[in-house]
């Protein structure tokens, strides 16, 4: 069985891609770079040991996707591709429609062509918006999204369930991921942001190597047990394994159109206060912060009620937050400039 990964040199897939090896599906990966390298795939390469099949290129390139598929034969799709950062997307929403739900419309396009029924996608948490409570299920209203990068999410959700209605034979996996964080246990692979990190986790880690002076802890006054903000935060390495269990899932016979749609969470809402103190405690390093105003656009508390991931998919989160923290920690000291220290 041979997937083909979009976005597959990218934080998550990058880590995707160990887990499917270990699982025994073979791949090949299709990236435009636009947010990554091939330094990532390098390493993924060592890790598994073994050579990557990698094609450059833009999921709304339909010749080039054209060209693939003739050249391999693909029987599912896991599509990570796409643009994921939330402020930029205000900014830039033709791009990140264009990119992410036009990328899309190409790739399920060229799978239709090639009668290719299988995928597995990239969701958020972020199309419930404000949830109306804790812990979130996936029959929660969706589609309250306060940004182009959720309303892309939604739409592409959307567009799926639309597909699978409209042909019985086409199946789909959707993964809402809450907040992923932490890194491979080599320390070789992790998260990689450009700039200065949009995501708590990444920003913590470059206070605590020293890139940065201190967080900025957007706000201190939600209705939470310390004020901050309360997220589910997931270890990649356990959401990694997600998407080796939904393609275990669409390739048996449990699979069921009534369940297509997953969170991926760990259940458990942490605040950022606990999260820097969990990250000190591993690190050993201090991680000064000042509280200061809301972030806008930020909600007080999310996190998922995963059981249905476990019920139907057998997956559960593994890790604790203090392996999330020591993860991204060996990373960064071991990069503190990502991949391009190599
Ligand atoms: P990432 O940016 O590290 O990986 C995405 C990859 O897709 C990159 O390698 C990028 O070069 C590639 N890409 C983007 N547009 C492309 C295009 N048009 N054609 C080909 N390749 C393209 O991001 P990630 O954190 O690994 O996220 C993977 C997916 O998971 C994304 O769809 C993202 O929206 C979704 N997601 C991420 C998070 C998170 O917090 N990291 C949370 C929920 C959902
Ligand atoms: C977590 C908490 C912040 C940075 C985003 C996207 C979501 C999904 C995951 C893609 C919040 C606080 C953060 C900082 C802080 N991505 N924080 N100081 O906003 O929950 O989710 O990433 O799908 O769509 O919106 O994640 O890591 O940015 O923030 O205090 O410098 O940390 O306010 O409470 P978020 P995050």
């Amino acid at each position: 069985m041979k997937a083909l990964i979009t976005g597959g040199a990218g934080y998550i897939g990058s880590h995707t891609l160990i887990a499917l090896s270990d699982a025994g599906y073979d791949f090949v990966v299709y990236d435009n770079l636009c947010n990554s390298s091939k330094e990532s795939l390098a390493r993924v390469s060592k890790i598994i040991n073994r050579d990557i099949d990698f094609v450059e290129g833009d999921i709304r390139d339909k010749k080039r996707l054209q060209e693939l598929f003739t050249t391999y034969k693909i029987d599912a799709v896991i599509h990570f591709a796409g643009l994921k950062a939330v402020g930029e997307s205000v900014e830039q929403p033709i791009r990140y429609y264009d990119n992410n739900v036009n990328g899309t419309l190409v790739l399920l396009d060229i799978m239709q062509e090639f009668k290719c029924k299988k995928i597995v996608f990239s969701s958020s948490a972020t199309v419930y918006g404000d949830p109306v409570s804790t812990p979130i299920e996936e029959s929660f209203r969706v589609g309250g999204t306060t940004n182009p990068y959720g309303t892309s999410k939604y739409m592409i959700e959307r567009i799926l369930e639309d597909l699978v209605i409209s042909d019985s034979s086409f199946q789909a996996v959707i993964l809402r991921y809450f907040n992923p964080v932490g890194a491979h246990e080599s320390g070789t692979i992790g998260e990689d942001p450009n700039g200065i990190p949009n995501n708590l986790m990444p920003f913590i880690s470059q206070v605590a190597v020293g890139k940065r002076e201190y967080l900025s802890v957007f706000g201190g006054d939600y209705d939470t047990k310390d004020g901050t903000g309360v997220r589910d935060y997931i270890h990649v390495v356990d959401l990694a394994d997600a998407h080796v269990k939904a393609l275990n899932y669409i390739n048996s016979k449990q699979f069921n159109t009534k369940n297509l749609t997953f969170n991926i969470g760990m259940g458990v809402g942490y605040s950022v206060l606990d999260m820097v103190k969990a990250f000190e405690r591993v690190s050993k390093r201090e991680v000064p912060y000042k509280i200061v105003q809301r972030r806008a656009g930020d909600i007080a508390k999310c996190f998922a009620n995963s059981l249905l991931a476990k019920e139907v998919l057998g997956w559960s989160a593994l890790k604790t937050i203090e392996d999330m923290c020591i993860d991204s920690w060996r990373w960064q000291s071991n990069n503190p400039n990502g991949y391009s220290d190599k």
